[in-house]
Order: C-alpha cells, then sequence, then structure tokens
C-alpha cells in the first residue's frame, strides 16, 4: 500500500487531498496544527483506519523532528507538503500588511516561516522516509503568484514565499537525483478555499485535487524541478 503524507490536512486543499487518497486505497498520514479541532478529518478518519492524524504545526521545528523520529523507516512514497499561508487571517483585513508602504515584517517573517522553512525542513528531516520508498516523490504545493514573470501581485510575503519555495525546490531536486528522489511544484490554480479571501477564485477544491492527483501519479524523474499547475502546464519562473 502507497503511503503519502499531508501537511494542513484540516481544511481546504489538504483536506480534500486525505479525502481522495485515503478513497484511492492509500494510508495517509493527515498532519495539522489542532487535531481536536479538525472535526471533518476527524471524521474521515473514523470512518477509515488507514488514515492517521497527527498534531504537527510545520513552524516548529522540533515538533517536526519528532515526526521524524516517530515515523523512523516507515516508507513515504509522496511528502505532500500542502500547508500555507497568504498571511494573517482574517485575510482581506490584514492584506495591507503585505503591501508595499505598510509592510509589516513580522507578517513576512511569518509567511516565509511557513511557506518556505517549513516545507524544506519536512523534506530534510523525511528525505529518508520518501528514499526508502516505491514512489519517493517530495511534492512542494506553490502558487503562481511565486513566478516572477507571470503575476505580480503587491503581496509581497507571501509571493516571495514561494518564489522562495521554487527555487529551494529546484535545489534539493537536483540535489536529491541521485537518490531517485523525484522534487516538483504544483500550483493548485484559484481555488475557492479559505484562502480565497476575496471570493474571486474560479476553481473548485474537488476540481483542483482530483486535477493534481494524476499529475502527481505521474511524475517522472524527467519532471524533478518543474513547476506546473493543475492542468499539466508549465508555469515560467
Ligand atoms: N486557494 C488558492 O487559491 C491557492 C492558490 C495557490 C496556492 N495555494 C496553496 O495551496 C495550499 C493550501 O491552501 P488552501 O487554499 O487549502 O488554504 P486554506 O484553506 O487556508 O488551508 C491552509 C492549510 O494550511 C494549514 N496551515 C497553515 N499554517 C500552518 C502551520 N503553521 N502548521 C500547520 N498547518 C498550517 C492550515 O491550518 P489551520 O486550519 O490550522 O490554519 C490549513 O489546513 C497552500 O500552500 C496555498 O499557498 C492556494
Amino acid at each position: 500500500m502507497s503511503i503519502i503524507l499531508v501537511t494542513g490536512a484540516n481544511q481546504g486543499i489538504g483536506l480534500e487531498f486525505v479525502r481522495q487518497y485515503a478513497a484511492d486505497g492509500w494510508e495517509v498520514i493527515a498532519c495539522c496544527r489542532t487535531p481536536e479541532k479538525a472535526d471533518e478529518l476527524q471524521a474521515l478518519a473514523k470512518e477509515n483506519p488507514a488514515i492517521a492524524v497527527e498534531k504537527l504545526d510545520i513552524c516548529d521545528h522540533a515538533a517536526i523532528d519528532a515526526l521524524g523520529d516517530q515515523y523512523k523507516n516507515i516508507p513515504i512514497d509522496v511528502l505532500l507538503n500542502n500547508a500555507g499561508i497568504i498571511g494573517p487571517v482574517p485575510i482581506a483585513e490584514n492584506i495591507h500588511r503585505q503591501h508595499f508602504g505598510s509592510i509589516d515584517y513580522s507578517v513576512w517573517q511569518q509567511v516565509i516561516e511557513t511557506n518556505t522553512f517549513a516545507p524544506i525542513k519536512l523534506a530534510e528531516v523525511l528525505v529518508d522516509n520518501v528514499a526508502a520508498s516505491e514512489q519517493k516523490k517530495i511534492v512542494n504545493i506553490t502558487s503562481n503568484v511565486g513566478s516572477i514573470v507571470e503575476r505580480c501581485l503587491p503581496a509581497i510575503a507571501y509571493g516571495t514565499s514561494k518564489t522562495a519555495l521554487n527555487k529551494a525546490t529546484t535545489v534539493i531536486a537536483k540535489q536529491l537525483r541521485d537518490r531517485d528522489i523525484i522534487a516538483a511544484l504544483f500550483c493548485p490554480g484559484a481555488v475557492k478555499t479559505r484562502m480565497d479571501a476575496w471570493g474571486n477564485a474560479g476553481v473548485g477544491i474537488e476540481e483542483s485535487v482530483s486535477s493534481l492527483r494524476p499529475l502527481i501519479d505521474s511524475l517522472t524523474m524527467s519532471d524533478s524541478g518543474s513547476y506546473r499547475d493543475y492542468t499539466g502546464r508549465t508555469i515560467a519562473w
């Protein structure tokens, strides 16, 4: 049986990944920061014993190390770094804190710690688990807002955090090639989740995840270091 670890598994895109992979017969390590409030995830886990719910704040590096110890020697086919933030919630009320002229640097720091440091730290800690698996994939959920040429939104913290994640992923893709590990970046589209604070998103959660899963399934080494969206289109860096 294949095993996937999903971060941010309690809502939005992460929860849907858990639902779909579990329904497809995968074992799912579903990480979220407050399992006691993750009602939908807990209900799924109650129905399906192949879902293990783990408490994990991805900014807590000691907790990531502890998770690594807990799962030592367990193969993880897909490390799916999904959890991320645009910025503080409520999003629309706080977005000016990452606009040039009124930047709150503590917000920028928090966004970088969440969207850039955390997925790379998880990859560092769990790389042996991925290497020991059949599929050997690290998938980082990014955004086309991280593209330097395709999008120029004023959300400086969010955009730069994803640009940095993209760059870091290309570096680890190259470094991990000799261990047969594939590292790839996917933008899920503008999806109707909490992140869609302005109600502009056109892509449903189910649609995004149903589109991403075959792309993840069919990843080969030639895709390592690639940056694509949920339709499979390559995004310009
Ligand atoms: N929705 C879009 O239009 C869109 C577009 C491009 C990229 N993305 C990316 O897609 C991914 C998923 O976002 P989403 O749309 O599903 O947004 P969401 O509904 O806001 O979900 C974000 C998830 O990340 C979790 N998270 C945030 N900080 C965390 C932390 N420190 N520790 C553990 N979990 C944490 C949240 O947990 P809590 O519930 O505890 O806050 C939540 O489960 C993100 O990486 C995002 O950047 C989304």
